[in-house]
């Protein structure tokens, strides 16, 4: 931890771009390493983060994996219920991750 964060306070970042925008349907995501940096850096457990321009949730999404609390905004409906169905995926992987269950394709 300590040394990620001298890394990054240090160093340029190069961060690849989104490659989910497609499946997400947005045109202009932040890729969840950006955020993830971010709320490491500028943030604790238990913060709330406050995004006013959610889209579908990268930001919310990476928070409440990092333990964060979050609120997250967006004018359309489209993207807030994207950013939800975000969440709930992440919830049900945690869970299976937690219960070590493995889900295959058959
Ligand atoms: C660059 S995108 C943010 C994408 C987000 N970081 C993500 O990874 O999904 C900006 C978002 O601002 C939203 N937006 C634009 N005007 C707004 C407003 N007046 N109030 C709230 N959201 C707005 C757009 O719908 C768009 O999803």
């Amino acid at each position: 931890m300590a040394e990620e964060f001298k890394e990054w306070v240090v160093a340029r970042w190069s961060i690849a771009p989104e490659r989910d925008m497609k499946k997400y349907g947005h045109p202009a995501m932040f890729p969840e390493k950006l955020v993830e940096r971010v709320l490491k850096l500028f943030s604790y457990q238990d913060d709330v983060i406050l995004d006013p321009f959610n889209g579908v949730g990268t930001t919310t999404t990476v928070a409440r994996r990092l333990n964060r609390r979050f609120i997250g905004i967006d004018i359309s409906e489209e993207y807030c219920k994207k950013a939800e169905d975000r969440l709930k995926n992440l919830t049900i992987n945690e869970t299976f991750k937690k219960l070590n269950i493995k889900v295959s394709k058959v």
